[in-house]
Order: C-alpha cells, then sequence, then structure tokens
C-alpha cells in the first residue's frame, strides 16, 4: 500500500483514454435493438474485450436486488438472450418477479448500454441445444451440483465433478433439467456515449404500444 489515500489514487485513474467512437443520435435507427446490434458489431469488430459480458440485475425477496455477470447468448429484433440455472439464485429470482436489468459496458469505447425488461424461459429445445454447445468442462460442472447452493468444500467440488464427468462420458447429450435460455425483452433501452467535447450522450428508448419513443436525457 502507498502512502496516497484511496482518495487520492482513485482520482488518479484514467477514465477513457482512447479514441472514442462517434454517436449521432438524431441518426440512429428506430428500433433500439437495430442500434444495439450496431454497438455490438463495433465492439467485436474492434476487440473490444469480452463485449458480451454484462450484469444482470434481478430482484430478491422485499425489493432486495442481486447483480452477476452473465455471458449474452444470442440477439434478435426483440430480446436479447442469456442461459443459466432455473434453480440458482437469479433463476429463482426471476420465477418470482421476472422483471430484471442488463449493464454493458465497453470501457474501451466509453460506451454504456443499460436495459430493463421482463425475462421469461424460452424454448426447451433452445436451452438445451445451448447446452450442449458449452464446453465439456463447463457442463461437467454445471452438471454436477445445484448453482447457487451452498458447497461445503472443494473436496466435496472435486467428487461431484469426477462423479458428473463419469455421467457425461456415459451420455454426452445430458443437459440438466434447470439449464435455461431466458429471452429478456427490452422495455427501456439507453445508450450512453462518453465523448470529448459533451462529456457525455445519452438516449433512452422506451417502449410505446408497437413503437419506441426517443428522448435524450441530461448527463
Ligand atoms: C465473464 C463471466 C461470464 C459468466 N457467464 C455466465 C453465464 O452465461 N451463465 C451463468 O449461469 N453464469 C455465468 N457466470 C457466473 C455468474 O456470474 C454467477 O456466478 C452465477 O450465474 C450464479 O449467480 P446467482 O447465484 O446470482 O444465480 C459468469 C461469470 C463471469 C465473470
Amino acid at each position: 500500500m502507498t502512502d496516497e489515500s484511496w482518495r487520492d489514487r482513485l482520482r488518479g485513474l484514467r477514465v477513457f483514454g482512447g479514441e472514442l467512437p462517434a454517436f449521432a443520435p438524431d441518426a440512429v435507427p428506430e428500433n433500439p435493438l437495430a442500434l444495439f446490434s450496431e454497438w455490438l458489431d463495433l465492439a467485436i469488430e474492434s476487440g473490444v474485450s469480452q463485449p458480451h459480458a454484462m450484469a444482470i440485475a434481478t430482484v430478491g425477496g422485499e425489493g432486495a436486488p442481486s447483480a452477476r455477470t452473465l455471458l449474452l447468448k444470442d440477439l434478435d429484433a426483440d430480446a436479447l438472450w442469456f442461459a443459466t440455472m432455473s434453480t440458482s439464485q437469479k433463476g429463482r429470482e426471476l420465477a418470482a418477479n421476472p422483471r430484471a436489468a442488463l449493464l454493458f459496458y465497453w470501457r474501451e469505447q466509453g460506451r454504456q448500454v443499460r436495459v430493463t425488461g421482463d425475462a421469461e424461459a424460452g424454448p426447451r429445445a433452445l436451452s438445451e441445444s445451448d447446452f450442449l454447445q458449452r464446453s465439456p468442462n463447463a457442463r461437467v460442472v454445471a452438471s454436477a451440483g445445484n448453482q447457487s447452493d451452498v458447497l461445503p468444500g472443494l473436496g466435496e467440488f472435486d467428487t461431484a465433478v469426477a462423479k458428473s464427468r463419469r455421467a457425461i462420458e456415459t451420455d454426452p447429450e445430458f443437459v440438466p433439467e434447470g439449464w435455461t435460455a431466458f429471452r429478456l425483452r427490452p422495455v427501456a433501452i439507453e445508450f450512453w456515449q462518453a465523448t470529448r467535447d459533451r462529456d457525455q450522450i445519452r438516449l433512452r428508448y422506451t417502449r410505446q404500444g408497437e413503437g419506441w419513443a426517443r428522448e435524450l436525457l441530461w448527463p
């Protein structure tokens, strides 16, 4: 640890160092998922690290929020897809309250996208194909125990994983019942761009009937 206080050390850190992409909020598509796919495409093509990693916040009993990182699995004209265990904390919370928030942060580009909407399970066949496309090790671990349950110790983990590995070798098509591909249908999406001249630009789309309303927000 240095003599500097955390306050000084943190204030000294640079936030947006490199070149920032342009953002013209008056020249955007009607559908925010079209703009999202443009931004995601640029993030991937520009080499942003883990551009498909997103935070997802769910709501538990008594309104308590909880957040964790997941991977975006797919994108269509109406929804964002992710996959997880329905028996996990987030899975149980979504079953009781489907309202969720997603957050993408593409730091190399000074971009943030906030999404809110309701999440629901997709067709079973999609959950199964998603699971079978995971790496062998991820499948073994996900099949070994219930995600988010308390694990007594790493010894118990190793024993359960060894058993699961044998079971999956015998039945390579095994998919745990709880593995679920969820679709989140946005009701609002905000695009945030750091800029050199205006500091930041915020554009929010809000679902209105069959279409979308757009408005700028004060930073
Ligand atoms: C980069 C990254 C990607 C992750 N992707 C997933 C994922 O796609 N599905 C998943 O269930 N957990 C994923 N995790 C683990 C979750 O963050 C979390 O630990 C797990 O889903 C249990 O969450 P819960 O107890 O809140 O339900 C990922 C973690 C990281 C850091």
